[in-house]
């Protein structure tokens, strides 16, 4: 299954772990890599000697076919520096495509990515000088400004670039990734059920509610935008975890253990919840996109890369035999 996203970034599969802060662990991003896929691990808000961290990590697993996200409204300089001299790939988020940004991610011998909700952003980034665009349907979990599904999207973008395109939003099955690649994507992004992998940094009860979920139980929100700097922003997010913040009364739902610190987390937060932290779990930012209906159980990351890439052949084989 090679597309013109496998050969720029060097994997096998055109499945592309979604970047997910605290959730896309390098052991998650590892298990990926080797089962064939691309993975990215999600440095939004992170310091650079976290980033460093994270890169130690990649080193010793002699990662390649991964890269490093960064959310611009957190954006400073050195992690962004430190991860484009060391990773193969840059990727930006929630901010107009800025081409300085991808000018010093190139000068530093990385690719550069740009997740896009429009095609006037896709072309706009294009024009800042990307190699790859992602372009992200309304379906989407996580920060979610988008106002069109994917495949409305998708086409647009995929008729007026020419650099490859990767396809995200509502996909969990290996008809979704057969789909987004009939349509003619190069690649597809998958967060909401990476999450359930078992390398993943989501709390335990965050999966088993991914688990309980169906397609149609999530809801777009601005409620969770609590240490977001710009202020309320759309994201889509588990109806039942709305429900629950909503009807939680207290300022503080939990706790997040960092060292020997327990840090106080005020309800509504932006960050969804990772293994060290503890309380009302349910009443947290549980992201999720309408993939959701597609976690059926945890499973090791390389299953998921597997089961995806072995239906989608099997169907796109199927398709192409009626042709
Ligand atoms: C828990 C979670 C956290 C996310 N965090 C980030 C992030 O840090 N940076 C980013 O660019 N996108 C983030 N996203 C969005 C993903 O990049 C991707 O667009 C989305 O997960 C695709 O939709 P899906 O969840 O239906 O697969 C996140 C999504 C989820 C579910």
């Amino acid at each position: 299954m090679r597309t013109r996203f496998t050969e720029l970034v060097g994997c096998e599969a055109p499945i592309q772990v979604a970047p997910m802060a605290g959730i896309t662990t390098p052991e998650l991003a590892e298990a990926a890599v080797k089962a064939g896929a691309h993975a990215m691990i999600g440095a939004a808000g992170m310091t650079a000697s976290e980033v460093a961290g994270i890169l130690e990590g990649t080193d010793k697993k002699s990662l390649n076919a991964f890269g490093i996200n960064f959310l611009i409204p957190f954006l400073e300089p050195e992690p962004l520096e430190l991860a484009a001299s060391r990773a193969p790939l840059i990727d930006f988020y929630m901010g107009e495509p800025d081409k300085s940004l991808v000018e010093l991610v190139h000068a530093r011998g990385a690719l550069a990515a740009w997740q896009v909700c429009t095609c006037d952003e896709a072309l706009a980034a294009v024009e800042a000088g990307c190699d790859v665009i992602i372009a992200h349907g309304l379906e989407a979990g996580g920060r979610n400004p988008s106002q069109v599904g994917l495949f409305p999207l998708l086409a647009q973008v995929l008729d007026a670039v020419d650099v490859p395109v990767v396809a995200a939003g509502g996909i969990g099955t290996a008809r979704g990734v057969a789909a987004a690649l009939a349509a003619g994507a190069d690649g597809v992004r998958l967060g909401t059920r990476f999450v359930a992998a078992t390398e993943s940094g989501a709390h335990p009860r965050y999966v088993k509610a991914l688990i309980a979920a169906d397609t149609g139980d999530t809801v777009i929100t601005d409620a969770f935008s609590v240490m977001w700097p710009s202020g309320p922003l759309s994201h889509r997010v588990l109806r039942a975890a709305l429900e629950a913040a909503e009807a939680f009364e207290g300022e503080f739902v939990g706790e997040a253990v960092a060292g020997s610190e327990a840090v106080p987390l005020p309800r509504f937060l932006v960050s969804p919840p990772t293994k060290s932290v503890t309380g009302a779990i349910e009443a947290m930012a549980l992201y999720a996109g309408e993939s959701v209906g597609a976690v059926k159980s945890t499973q090791p990351a390389g299953d998921i890369v597997r089961e995806l890439m072995d239906g989608a052949e099997e169907l796109l084989c199927k398709a192409a035999a009626l042709s």
